[in-house]
């Protein structure tokens, strides 16, 4: 679904990303781990055509996008939940989940919105709140919802787990491992190395810009170099 080739990122003279390859499979949880300022955000950030490569070429659904402009990358199927949720904290709920769908005009919209607050029954109850009062994990959870009120069929999600204390981690792992159940291909990146390669299909490690390893999740986890780098030891 995804392929990336040969991907060098930069900002100014600084190089995020070198030469990174990385392939999304229909149907798949793909994790990248790593530190952090190894490049993860950059990634994703350059996935959903905010930032330009200097280098490679990013393929989606077969289509190369890698020149597409981010608007057009959402249109085709890809949202992004950004790192730190960048929810519109002024707003509601209902408000924030509204600018999710603002570049569709189909007649669906109603019934996903129903659907993201049957998959996150706290939204529901906050409905009317204004975002910026709601805890940090259901401002995660909104910030998903926003990701999926596109449709998107790859969902890109940065750091979902960050700052959650470990009830609310649990539970944003369960709603991913839910949305990929149900058809969404999902590429997350974590520096909670462990629970994204519990639910990974497979994984990247990325250090410092470059892809060190890959393979799948079982495989990462007990990988000793990752053992001792990401896991704790
Ligand atoms: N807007 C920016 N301008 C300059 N350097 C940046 C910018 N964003 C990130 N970087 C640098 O790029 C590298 C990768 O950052 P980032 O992708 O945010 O890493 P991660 O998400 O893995 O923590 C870091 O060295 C970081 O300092
Ligand atoms: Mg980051």
């Amino acid at each position: 679904m995804l392929q990336i080739r040969g991907l060098d990122v930069y900002y100014g003279a600084i190089q995020a990303l070198d030469q990174v390859n990385i392939n999304v499979a229909e149907g798949e949880i793909v994790a990248i781990i790593g530190s952090n300022g190894a490049g993860k955000s950059t990634l994703l950030r350059t996935i959903s055509g905010m930032i330009r490569p200097r280098q490679g070429a990013i393929e989606f659904k077969g289509e190369d996008i890698t020149k597409v402009p981010a608007h057009e990358i959402v249109q085709r199927g890809i949202a992004q939940s950004p790192e730190g949720r960048r929810i519109f904290t002024n707003m509601t709920v209902h408000e924030n989940l509204q600018l999710g769908a603002y570049i569709r005009k189909d007649a669906q919209i109603e019934s996903d919105l129903e659907a993201v607050l049957d998959r996150f029954p706290r939204l529901r109850e906050r409905f009317k709140q204004n975002s910026g009062t709601m805890s940090g994990g259901e401002q995660q959870m909104l910030a998903i919802g926003r990701a999926l009120m596109t449709r998107p069929k790859l969902l890109l999600l940065d750091e979902p787990s960050l700052g959650l204390a470990p009830l609310l981690v649990a539970e944003i792992f369960r709603i991913v491992l839910d949305l990929n159940a149900d058809g969404v291909t999902v590429l997350i990146v974590e520096q909670n190395a462990n629970r994204a390669l519990e639910i990974a299909h497979r994984a990247y490690v990325l250090e410092t810009g470059k892809i060190v390893l890959e393979g799948t999740g079982q495989e990462l986890r007990n990988d000793p170099k990752v053992k001792a780098a990401y896991l704790g030891g």
